[in-house]
């Protein structure tokens, strides 16, 4: 039987932290054996928050290795880097003539993005869903993992096959969202906000993060923030229990949550083995990646290959999509 295509994409932005990790990329790993899949570097996405150019190829090629490190496997998936399918691009100006600005307008993320760049709402920040939505159809998948944020973009993606439907004839099938099912991380230092960069360094953990820098950060993590009076878990230590769930073993788990019934539970311990934990967790993932670094050529390759493999389907959809649309 053949596998059902899958497609997905992460933006290079820099600094990929642990709630990225579960949310996100332990998901795809998972997914690979089930699903013919389709990862991407979304780097055309990026653009629409100022970057910095000469340290571009570096951020996307630092975000191929960490997607390998972490297990994403050429031998079963295709990675490739969106701008060198300039399919993508074309589908985009294709579908922004199906697109109402309304809709695009009423998205969540642009105008939460539009508030946080008053000096720099380009017309990609509006067309991001479009872009977006090509990278999907593109591929004519059946399956899209994205997070909570995304649902929103993914069913517009919808509605614009809809409407490629209506007018040019049935090509496009709906596309279902793969929400994983990890828990929300929550920030070290805010611990009432989501685990994000946007917050600053202190209040993520990066997968590149050393040993020092990991104890340091969750041994200076919000726990509770005084007496409230409540018998309520604080969220800064509910967030600690939920790491230790994710990070260590069943029976760790299990001691402090017994300790933290019994009232003899004392956080600098519970931190203190979490550290450990994700250190334990992290450190293999470190090391691929720093093996990888000293073979960039590799990396290259199988971006490049990716590329290749990609374009093959690309280039076919596209042809028929023309052809619907009467261009060719
Ligand atoms: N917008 C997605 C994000 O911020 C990244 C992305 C771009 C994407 N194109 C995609 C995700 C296509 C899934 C499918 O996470």
């Amino acid at each position: 039987m053949t596998k059902q295509i899958l497609v997905s994409g992460i933006k290079p932005t820099g600094d990929i932290h642990i709630g990225n990790y579960l949310g996100t990329l332990k998901n795809w790993v998972e997914l690979q054996d089930k699903y013919n899949c389709f990862f991407f570097i979304a780097d055309w996405h990026a653009l629409t928050i100022k970057h910095d150019p000469k340290n571009y190829q570096d951020l996307i090629l630092k975000t191929a290795m960490t997607l390998l490190s972490v297990g994403i496997d050429p031998k079963k998936s295709t990675l490739f880097v969106q701008s060198h399918l300039s399919e993508h691009a074309e589908l985009c100006w294709l579908f922004n003539t199906l697109t109402p600005v309304a809709e695009l307008e009423r998205m969540t993320q642009y105008k939460d993005e539009a508030k946080q760049h008053k000096d720099n709402i380009n017309a990609g920040l509006l067309d991001y869903p479009v872009l977006m939505s090509a990278d999907i159809l593109l591929y004519k998948p059946e399956v899209v993992p994205v997070g909570h944020d995304q649902l929103q973009h993914l069913e517009l993606a919808n509605v614009i096959a809809k409407k490629f439907n209506n007018r040019f004839g049935q090509y496009f099938e709906e596309v279902k969202p793969n929400l994983s099912k990890s828990p929300r991380l929550m920030s070290l230092t805010e611990p009432d906000k989501k685990m994000s960069k946007s917050l600053g360094p202190n209040n993520y953990i990066a997968l590149d993060d050393s040993p020092e820098m990991i104890r340091k950060k969750v041994m200076s993590a919000v726990t509770d923030v005084g007496p409230t009076g409540s018998s309520e878990m604080s969220s800064g230590v509910r967030n600690l229990f939920i790491l230790l769930e994710e990070f260590a073993d069943k029976q760790t788990v299990v001691k402090y949550k017994n300790s933290y019934l019994d009232k003899t539970l004392k956080y600098s311990e519970l931190k203190a083995e979490l550290a450990e934990a994700i250190i334990k967790i992290l450190s293999p993932i470190q090391e691929r990646k720093a093996k990888l670094m000293k073979d960039q050529k590799k990396v290259q390759k199988i971006l490049l290959d990716g590329a290749k493999q990609a374009r093959t389907i690309a280039q076919k959809n596209l042809l028929e999509i023309k052809k619907l649309m009467g261009l060719v």
